[in-house]
């Protein structure tokens, strides 16, 4: 593909932009300038630098964000930056969107990516993936509050109780609270309908993807297959 091409697939601007990078000596390949933006190059394992900055060739952008408080998972926040402002400009540019949304409170792992037929397949609900949640509550936790959603409590507007996955005590007024479903504050929501009320919220965890400890609020990193096939990773008998 001609890197000019491979610049503008990659979320660094117009094909025009892309070749005024080009020629103006900004990008290099293996060590050196390459400033003919019609040079042919295979894109596999295909690394690159434009203004010093290391890229790989990705057909599709996969990724997680530490997402800190206070950020938004829209492209068009009303009161917060959003995520968006966390990522690099060529990610934002090539179009990658969080795969569900958390509530600008809540921190956490939050995955991203440019793959539509992925966004939709994991964002649908249909696959039951299990969403890990710590819960800061307001009140002390207890054992009918955990009974109550595990379950199942009725939530305004939905005709079926809906019950936690997963529901265990983890502290006096903390919890540990597994949902399949995506539904709007849901978590929020279940613990008011079981007569606590949080105070934070932290997503530990997806299908079987933790959020790394060395990933710092406000981070983002590239999923490799290892976490592809982690997030996959996840028991649907529960069904
Ligand atoms: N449930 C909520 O209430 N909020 C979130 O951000 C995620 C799940």
């Amino acid at each position: 593909m001609h890197i000019e091409r491979i610049l503008h697939s990659q979320g660094f601007g117009s094909r025009k932009v892309c070749r005024a990078l080009i020629r103006a000596g900004r990008v290099t390949i293996s060590g050196q300038i390459q400033d003919n933006p019609f040079a042919d190059l295979p894109t596999a394992d295909l690394v690159f630098t434009v203004d010093r900055e290391t890229w790989r060739f990705r057909d599709k952008a996969y990724l997680m964000l530490h997402k800190p408080s206070g950020y938004e998972c829209s492209r068009q926040p009303q009161f917060h930056a959003p995520v968006f402002a966390l990522l690099p400009e060529p990610l934002v540019n090539r179009g990658v969107q969080p795969i569900g949304r958390l509530d600008q409170d809540t921190t956490g792992l939050l995955l991203l990516s440019d793959d539509g037929q992925f966004i939709h397949v994991w964002s649908s609900g249909r696959k039951r993936v299990p969403k890990i949640y710590e819960v800061a509550v307001r009140h002390p936790v207890n054992e009918t509050m955990t009974e109550a959603l595990l379950a199942g409590v009725q939530l305004h507007d939905d005709p079926e109780p809906v019950a936690a996955a997963a529901c265990e005590r983890t502290g006096e007024r903390s919890l540990k609270l597994t949902i399949t479903e995506g539904k709007y504050h849901q978590v929020k929501r279940m613990v008011a309908a079981a007569g606590n009320r949080v105070e934070s919220l932290h997503r530990s965890g997806i299908g079987g993807l933790m959020l790394p400890d060395d990933l710092a609020p406000g981070q983002w990193r590239w999923l490799d297959d290892g976490d592809l096939a982690r997030l996959a990773d996840f028991d649907t008998t529960t069904d």
